[in-house]
């Protein structure tokens, strides 16, 4: 039996042998991947209802994150503002970024649904993807959670964004879902990697960090893999509107980091904080080089084009 043979029983139209080829490398290639990281979900997972000690104290000296992530870190209010203020301040700033991370994961899970509504659920990609599903589940009750530990509400995106994400759930699959998914997992990683080393922060914080970043591993690793599959096959316009779309999305990802309402939180004048966030070099600096990452890998697979990096220079990624 030929490669077109054997893959017509799995596909009707006509291919040439070398695309079948192709096809099915990248089917096992799929599989390969799934059976490693299920591999790691064995080893690497923990249950953060039994595995945080939410009873513990919380301790009124300590910051709800590392303050040098905080947006008015470096800026002279932050250096006129009490310690006090500099501790809620970051406590609310945690939970903003923790909403973010809440809203995305919700976004996340419906897309990966989606994308394998048509496939064999005894495929190890596919059980890795449900297996990615119930990490996520865990991680929004964890950080849910903390939020109500620290009596803290949930803080969500601004309601455009939050409405305009309705269109990107419903729509987006392919390398657009897992570049997006990048770029909210990779910036939160490269923050919540600090906070769980940095004995100033919040235990809760802390150990919230040690598992997000312990099981997210795996799901940037799932993310990069099938991005760079699902491009296999798409043309140079595919690319540009996957570019195009991929950019909204990181713009909104990252300027909904920071809800407004944490200054007024932290006692602060509302308009004046947002303006030192906006003029605030340090802060920039810390977006770019979370962001770096997740910049490089979209680079060197062609999905940042002109007006993808312009919305990400606005967004301070680049
Ligand atoms: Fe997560
Ligand atoms: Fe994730």
């Amino acid at each position: 039996m030929t490669t077109a043979t054997y893959s017509g029983a799995l596909h009707s139209a006509v291919r040439t042998d070398d695309e079948w080829a192709a096809r099915l490398a990248t089917a096992r290639d799929r599989s390969d991947t799934g059976e490693r990281l299920l591999a790691s979900a064995v080893k690497k997972s923990m249950d953060p209802t039994v595995d945080i000690d939410w009873a513990a104290p919380i301790p009124e000296d300590l910051y709800g994150m590392t303050p040098e992530w905080c947006s008015l870190y470096g800026t002279d209010l932050w250096e006129r503002m009490t310690e006090e203020q500099r501790i809620i301040l970051t406590k609310h700033e945690a939970a903003s970024i923790a909403g973010t991370g809440l809203w995305f994961e919700a976004i996340l899970m419906q897309m990966i649904l989606r994308d394998i509504y048509d496939q064999d659920a005894a495929d190890p990609h596919v059980q890795f993807a449900l297996t990615e599903i119930a990490d996520e589940c865990r991680h929004s009750v964890m950080f849910a959670q903390a939020q109500r530990r620290f009596g803290i509400p949930v803080y969500r995106p601004r309601w455009y964004v939050h409405n305009l994400a309705r269109v990107f759930k419903a729509i987006a699959s392919g390398s657009l879902a897992y570049a997006g998914t990048l770029f909210a997992e990779e910036v939160l990683d490269m923050m919540q990697r600090d906070f769980m080393k940095d004995e100033r922060v919040q235990p809760i914080t802390r150990s919230v960090s040690r598992i997000h970043v312990l099981e997210e591993a795996r799901h940037i690793r799932f993310a990069r893999e099938e991005c760079v599959r699902c491009l296999e096959d798409s043309s140079w316009a595919r690319r540009q509107v996957v570019s195009l779309v991929l950019g909204v999305t990181a713009y909104f990802i990252i300027t909904s980091l920071v809800n407004d309402d944490v200054y007024a939180a932290a006692g602060l004048d509302v308009a004046e904080a947002k303006r030192a966030r906006r003029s605030n070099e340090h802060y920039h600096r810390m977006l770019r080089t979370g962001c770096g990452r997740t910049v490089e890998f979209l680079d060197s697979v062609g999905l940042l084009a002109a007006p993808a990096r312009f919305l990400l220079r606005r967004a301070h990624a680049i």
